[in-house]
This record gives structure tokens, sequence and C-alpha cells, in this order.
């Protein structure tokens, strides 16, 4: 491989969330973090070279995206996945959360159904409740494997004044990669039901042999009437501290609300080096990319082997893709509070536990693969030990 992932970089010290905070937040130093997504690998010096140009130029005030953003972005989105949109579609936002926030704020009024599809990206949720919308929650399937639950979305969007689905697409915690014929389901019950379709596609970069990423712009025009996507390279490149995202909203009407709650909330400008790292991402980074996701797929490898042959109890729920690996440790039969202690007292892992996506998965935990290969090896060492320390 031209770059290396295997490189231990030392982030403690940096303001990082995963190491200094968190680390600060738990009260101590002896866990391994495998907690939030977000990467330990650096960026290559391609798209360094840019931003500490930028930093020379030493001047940093109020930024707008000119063409050259918007090229950047349908470079990415047309040579990766065969599909363009209008500069006029793309605003501008501080993250996806946000994003995520303003929409709901946008789209709906307190009180409306806004549907998940649990376990699912916490901060949906939080969205939700923090707006004072209704959640709805569309449980997936679950049989080893996740899938949707048509025939309850119909009758929740049906019976529950349901305005809004925020779908994850690919989907966080579970690795589904969801195919052209489930996305075309979900978007024509969108339509029928008159249903905003809010399409978290952050993660669409990270997808395993044998799987595609379709994205809501490869399917018909047709699903654009109620259409919002939210993407950026935050993931990917892990640029998530640099502030940027992007917005994307086809139907005039549409985007005219969500810009109307943007400006409310105070927003005007986006971050100058957040633009500048998307445009040398989007136009320079695919090599990295692809040995990256090569890379990573190694560590989904060992690691569901690893599960496999150490841990007969445990289920490893096979991803499609993101860096984000879900652990079904129900077979073990310990309570909630026991398992919680098992990770963090005795195998000193920093994960994330099942129950924050969900008051179903208490019994899951969340790994984050995005790290050297020599790290989810301790990690396992760690659970191993702590699993034959009790005869488990
Ligand atoms: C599905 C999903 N959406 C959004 C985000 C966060 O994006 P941002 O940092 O741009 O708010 C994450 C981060 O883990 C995520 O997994």
């Amino acid at each position: 491989m031209k770059y290396n992932f295997d490189e231990i970089i030392d982030r403690r010290g940096t303001s990082c969330l995963k190491y200094d905070f968190g680390m600060k937040r738990k009260g101590r130093s002896d866990l391994l973090p495998m907690w939030v997504a977000d990467m330990d690998f650096k960026l290559p010096d391609e798209i360094l070279e840019d931003l500490h140009k930028r930093i020379d130029h030493g001047i940093f005030g109020y930024t707008d995206p000119l063409d050259d953003y918007f090229e950047a972005l349908n470079h990415w989105f047309s040579t990766r996945y065969g599909y363009t949109v209008k500069p006029e579609w793309v605003t501008l936002g501080a993250c996806l959360v946000y994003g995520v926030h303003i929409s709901v704020q946008a789209f709906t009024q307190p009180g409306d159904g806004v549907m998940v599809m649990q376990p699912v990206y916490y901060p949906f949720s939080e969205a939700i409740k923090q707006n004072g919308r209704k959640l709805v929650n569309c449980q997936l399937k679950y049989d080893g494997a996740y899938s949707i639950d048509f025939e309850k979305m119909e009758k929740q969007m049906k019976e529950e004044n349901v305005k809004v689905l925020i779908f994850c697409s690919p989907h966080n915690p579970v690795g589904r990669v969801w195919t052209k014929e489930e996305l075309e389901k979900v978007g024509d019950l969108c339509l029928k039901y008159d249903v905003i379709w809010m399409v978290d596609e952050i993660h669409c970069d990270f997808v395993f042999p044998g799987h595609k990423f379709t994205s809501v712009f490869n399917l018909d025009e047709k699903y654009q009437k109620n259409l919002a996507m939210y993407t950026s390279p935050g993931k990917t490149f892990n640029v998530a501290g640099l502030q940027s995202a992007n917005i994307i909203i086809p139907n005039p009407e549409l985007r005219a609300k969500f810009k109307q709650a943007n400006t409310s909330a105070g927003y005007s400008q986006a971050n100058v080096m957040g633009q500048v790292a998307i445009k040398s991402c989007y136009t320079k980074g695919a090599e990295w990319v692809d040995q990256l996701v090569e890379y990573i797929w190694g560590n989904v490898c060992y690691m569901k082997d690893f599960v496999e042959k150490n841990f007969p109890k445990a289920h490893f729920v096979d991803p499609d893709g993101t860096y984000l690996t879900w652990v079904d440790f129900s077979g073990y039969g310990l309570s909630d509070e026991d398992l919680e202690h098992l990770m963090v007292e005795e195998a000193k892992l920093w994960l994330d536990s099942g129950a924050i996506f969900g008051p179903e998965t208490k019994q899951f935990e969340r790994f984050n693969l995005g790290c050297p290969r020599s790290v989810v090896e301790q990690a396992m060492k760690q659970l191993k030990a702590a699993f034959d320390a009790r005869g488990l």
C-alpha cells in the first residue's frame, strides 16, 4: 500500500474528543477508546499541502463557495457514484447533525411524527425530542442480519402523522448498505404518504466487497420532490473537526424552508478551512480512500474471525459498509449493567453501548475500527482476557 495506515499517532493533548475530552468525561485514562466515529489516521500529504497553503495565506475572513467548490463535490459524486447535483441545490452547514436539527425545525411542527429506524445514530432521536416532535420508531428487523420492516413503515406513516423520515444510508450502527430496491421501496412510501425523506449519506464511501452504494441521487428523479440529502467528507477523511457539511435539496420550496430555518438559527458563512478540505479531499483523495477502505475491510475481517473463534455466544453482525462493527452479546445472558461492567471495568474498552442507539439493543456493542490493525488486535486481546477471566 502507498499509504501507511498502521502508523500509531498519539492524539492525546490535541483537544481530541475521542482521547482527551473523552477520557476527561469518563474520568480515567486506562480505557482503549473505540467509541465515537472518529478515525486515527493522518490525512495524506497531498491534502495536508492544500491546507498548509491556505494557512500560509494568513487571512481567514468570511468565505463563500465559488464554482470550484461545487465542481469538487460533483467530481467526487460523479466519478465515484455516477451522479451530479446542481450548485443551487446545495446549502453549506456547520455539520450534518446541525443540518438534521435545522431540517426537523424547518419541515415539521411541534407534535408531528418524525420516523427513524432504530437502532440508529442517536443524534437523530435527539433532534426529534429536543425539538418537541414525536419519535416514531420503525425498528429494523433483526434475525442475525438487518432489514427494513416495510409493512410497519407503511402502517406508521398512515397512522402516526409522520411528516419526515430520517434515514441513514449506509446505516450506522448496523452497517447495512441499502440496495437500490430497498431505497426505492422507502422512497415510494415517502411519496405515497407525503413524507419528507431526509437521507444521511455520510458513510457512503465505506462499502465492502460484494456491496454497492446507491445514492438517492442515483434513483429516479421523482423522489427528488420530497428529498433532502446530507453529506460531507467528515467520516471518509475524518475532517469532522473542520465543521463543514452539505445539505442538498433539489425541490426549491423545500430548500427555501430549510434556508429560512438556517438563517433564523443565525448561520451565515461556512468554515474557510472546511471548504479547503472539502475541495482537496474530493479532488485528490480517491486513491487514499480506496486504500483506506481496503485497510478497514482487513480490520473487519480480522475482528469477525476473532469474535467467531473466541466468543461463541456472541454474534458479529456482518457489515456491508461503514467502519463500525456491531456485536450482539445477548447470548451470554448477562444483565445490561454486567455487560457494561465487563466491557469497561474488565476489558478496559470504551465502546458505544448499544443502549444509546435504541432501547432494544442494550446487549449490543459498537466498535470503531477506524484505527490501526494493532489497536483492533489489542482490543480483542483485552476482550478475550476479560471473558476468559470470568470463564465465559
Ligand atoms: C450517520 C451519521 N451522521 C452524521 C454524523 C456526524 O456528522 P457531523 O459531525 O457532520 O455532524 C455521524 C457521525 O458519527 C454519523 O455516523
